[in-house]
């Protein structure tokens, strides 16, 4: 298959489908929010990542709905500058599945999720307990892709602070995968659990 973008009957959506089924299994964001009027919000990203170590920086990328307008996530970051992203594991699954829901900004999504919200250290929106490890992020800047259906937006947090589990540290202060059970996000409705590895020694210059 060789598909010129440029010259196709395929729509944003066929693209964007067949992406999704190379680009994985992506690591997925459980974001906590709240809204200008104090609403709390819970949404799960798969375009999600860590990009600059020093500073630590993480990136969500919410992206335009049907009618153009912004997803709760991005406009309560932009309201409040402020976001948490808890881990998401096998273990919480079906609670991130449920807050992906399109619920109106002025539900609560940690009661619709049955997830505990639990006070963060520096910014307001919650961290979620059941999550083994949540970030604190504030706002560093927001790169955006137009305002048509489906267009995203790169949300750039400085992580401001790391809540992570004792029970899940390993002894070189990493987290033990064993235990921590990350799932990835692959394309259609699957996901990819951690459960087989493989190590590769980092590679040498052959002289
Ligand atoms: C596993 C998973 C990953 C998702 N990743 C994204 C994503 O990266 N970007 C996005 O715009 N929507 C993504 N979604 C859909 C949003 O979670 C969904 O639109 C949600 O209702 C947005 O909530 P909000 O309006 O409260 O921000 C994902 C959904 C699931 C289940």
């Amino acid at each position: 298959m060789y598909i010129d973008l440029g010259d196709t009957d395929k729509t944003w959506q066929d693209i964007y489908k067949l992406i999704v089924t190379f680009v994985n299994p992506r690591p997925i964001a459980l974001v906590s929010t709240i809204s200008a009027d104090g609403v709390r919000n819970l949404a799960p990203f798969s375009f999600f990542n860590m990009v600059s170590a020093n500073p630590p920086v993480m990136m969500v990328c919410p992206s335009r709905k049907r009618d153009h307008g912004k997803k709760d996530t991005h406009a309560n970051i932009q309201a409040t500058g402020e976001f948490v992203v808890a881990t998401v594991t096998r273990s919480i699954a079906d609670a991130m599945n449920d807050s992906s829901a399109p619920y109106p900004p002025d539900v609560d999504e940690f009661e619709k999720c049955a997830l505990t919200p639990m006070p963060a250290s520096i910014v307001r929106p919650p961290l979620v307990a059941e999550s083994p490890v949540n970030c604190e992020c504030k706002i560093d800047r927001i790169i955006e892709f137009g305002d048509q259906p489906g267009a995203g937006a790169v949300i750039f947090g400085r992580i401001v602070a790391i809540h992570a589990k004792d029970e899940f540290i390993s002894d070189d202060g990493g987290m033990d995968p064993e235990k921590l059970q990350t799932i990835g996000r692959l394309g259609r409705n699957s996901y990819a659990t951690t459960t087989d590895r493989f190590d590769l020694p980092r590679a040498q210059i052959r002289i």
